[in-house]
């Protein structure tokens, strides 16, 4: 079967380098993005220019993120993450390359330097001037203070999750990071990602390019099922369980 093909690509690779998307998070409660009742179904995307441009945009993703605190407050590693974070302490994966902004690779176990966050992190607020944090409830308060979402205190820039948006630049750091990542592993495996979202969907060809085995793990098909080693339509809980070590 495909799980036991991957439990052997798994035990012969040396580097094994896991690409992350919003799948594996949908059963610790929060929702992805183009699935059925996935965000994108329920809200245009706000782009980044318009953020910057319009304090009723940035009014708006803020009310959007309260109303997803409780989720992300809530939700805890799930099987996926914990197969992950027990290849992590075995010495199989150096570092977890993620679309996702949910914080549960740390979570999980992953020290903070070796998970590459391509998208940036929803847990804290950063200003786009100067790039200082802000702790959320830092936001929250000043939001519920003046009915409308805070400038920097710093330099008076917007203040916003520290996520990437659409037409927002790609963090250069992360970039070079999973560049690296994806050109000295042996096997790659792509987890619950659509892999339309460029150009973090260039990861997985980049690795089959450099030599690595490209395994993907996600319930529909994506776009780049033709050029993988295995490819794996199930769900990750139940395909990536039975690698739940210690
Ligand atoms: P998508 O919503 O595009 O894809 C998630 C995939 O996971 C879908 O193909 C689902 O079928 C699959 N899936 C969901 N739950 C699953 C489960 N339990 N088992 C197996 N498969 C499951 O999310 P991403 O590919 O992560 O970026 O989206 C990429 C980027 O688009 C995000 O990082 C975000 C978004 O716009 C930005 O906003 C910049
Ligand atoms: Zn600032």
């Amino acid at each position: 079967s495909g799980i036991e093909r991957l439990g052997d690509m798994i035990a012969e690779a040396r580097t094994i380098v896991p690409f992350t998307g919003a799948g594996i998070s949908t059963e610790c409660g929060i929702p992805d993005f183009r699935s059925p009742g996935g965000i994108w179904t329920r809200h245009r995307p706000i782009p980044f220019d318009e953020f910057v441009a319009s304090q009723e945009a940035r009014d708006e993703s803020w009310r959007r993120r309260f109303a997803m605190e409780e989720v992300f407050a809530a939700a805890r590693p799930g099987r996926g993450h914990r197969a992950l974070a027990s290849l992590y302490r075995a010495g199989k994966v150096p570092a977890v390359i993620t679309q996702n902004i949910d914080n549960l690779h740390q979570a999980s176990g992953f020290a903070p330097e070796h998970v590459v966050e391509l998208h940036g992190n929803t847990t804290y607020a950063r200003c786009i001037g100067c790039g200082q944090a802000y702790p959320l409830d830092w936001v929250r308060r000043r939001f519920d203070d003046d009915g409308t979402a805070p400038n920097c205190t710093a330099c008076d820039k917007p203040v916003k999750t520290a996520t990437i948006s659409f037409g927002q630049m790609m963090p250069d750091n992360e970039m070079q990071r999973a560049t690296a990542l994806s050109q000295a592993c042996d096997l790659f495996i792509a987890i619950g990602s659509s892999l339309v979202v460029w150009p973090a969907a260039g990861f997985p060809m980049m690795a089959k390019r450099a030599g690595a085995r490209l395994v993907i793990i996600n319930r529909e098909p994506t776009e780049q099922d033709d050029i993988a080693d295995l490819v794996i339509h199930h769900d990750i809980g139940e395909t990536l369980g039975p690698f739940v070590g210690n």
